[in-house]
């Protein structure tokens, strides 16, 4: 086990040495890895650091205003491309999770791509939040004839960026990430987050996703993060979210018969998103969670807990 604060100031050296004076184009996506490259490559070479965040619009409730507000106070100047309008319309009627995961990989690098031309230029190199799990899984299962699920933050680009990749955490697991992003003063309540997909929420409504599906979506998934965060239970499991299912199912509300869509609650334990198993919480903070998402959301009558274990089950559902 090597010492993280030595290890900080490597990867700093390192990325020195690499990049010279040239500049260093960096996709933000709001989440841990990419965050803590963005901070890292900050505290190496300042202002040659250019960071952008494509803004998809298949994030979590305000959390587009919240990557903005950090990175402000990290006193990192943050380019926002606001997408949201380009992904949804592309993903009118697709249902195929693999159809949604490629038109979302594709679309994000076009309008990376875009606004990475603007800048052309000046930049040299391009930084990756590349992590050693990425790498695994994209050599194990990605064979041509074999893929589970397409990450889309390995690979892909286009031709024309013949960037020089700088990917400071490739060798390393979430936990050493985590404890990175602490040592370059990025805020706890960010390092803590738990994992979050490239393709968003997108890959939690099962079906369309569109602007209803994401409203449901985003409305369960904060009730249940306050729910977690509240009783404690947020830390102590590694990833907890939503899934929209698309599964209508008789209820009574009042004196009324109700017809509406069941949100499922997934929660794991796992060490590197390898393996999880679903997570053993009390009953109570799975009741008030179900209690609160069918009392205050509107076109949810069940919710359902998810005791699927990964293998055989993957953690997201698509
Ligand atoms: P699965 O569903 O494959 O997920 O068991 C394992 C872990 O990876 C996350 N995940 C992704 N992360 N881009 C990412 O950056 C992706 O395309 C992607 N797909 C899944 C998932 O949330 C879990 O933590």
């Amino acid at each position: 086990t090597w010492n993280m604060g030595s290890f900080a100031k490597e990867k700093i050296e390192e990325i020195r040495k690499q990049v010279g004076d040239k500049k260093v184009l960096c996709g933000v996506s709001g989440g841990v890895d990419s965050s803590v490259v963005a901070a890292l490559l900050h505290e190496a070479i300042g202002d040659q650091l250019i960071a952008v965040f494509v803004d998809t619009g298949l994030l979590r409730k305000n959390e587009a205003q919240q990557v903005q507000d950090m990175f402000k106070q990290l006193g990192i100047d943050l380019i926002t491309v606001d997408a949201s309008e380009k992904f949804l319309s592309r993903l009118k009627g697709v249902t195929d999770p693999e159809r949604k995961r490629k038109i979302i990989g594709e679309t994000f690098i076009e309008v990376f791509d875009e606004e990475a031309k603007k800048h052309a230029d000046e930049v040299s190199f391009l930084a990756q939040g590349t992590l050693y799990t990425d790498v695994i899984e994209s050599v194990s299962v990605k064979g041509p004839s074999k893929t589970i699920k397409s990450h889309h933050n390995v690979g892909g680009l286009p031709e024309w960026m013949t960037f020089e990749l700088v990917e400071p955490l490739r060798e390393i697991f979430k936990d050493e990430v985590r404890k990175l992003g602490l040592e370059l003063g990025l805020p706890k309540h960010m390092i803590g987050r738990h994992p979050f997909p490239g393709p968003g929420l997108a890959i939690r409504v099962m079906g369309e996703v569109n602007e209803e599906a994401l409203r449901l979506l985003r409305d369960s998934d904060e009730i249940m993060q306050e729910e977690l965060r509240a009783s404690g239970y947020y830390d102590k499991v590694w990833q907890a979210f939503t899934v929209l299912l698309n599964v209508s199912s008789v209820g009574v509300m009042g004196d009324n018969r109700t017809y509406d869509n069941t949100v499922c609650v997934r929660m794991v334990e796992s060490v590197d998103g390898m393996t999880a198993t679903f997570a053993y919480v009390p009953h109570d903070i799975l009741e008030n969670i179900s209690r609160r998402i069918i009392n205050e959301i509107d076109g949810i009558n069940r919710v359902v807990y998810d005791i699927s274990s990964k293998p055989p089950a993957t953690i997201e559902w698509e």
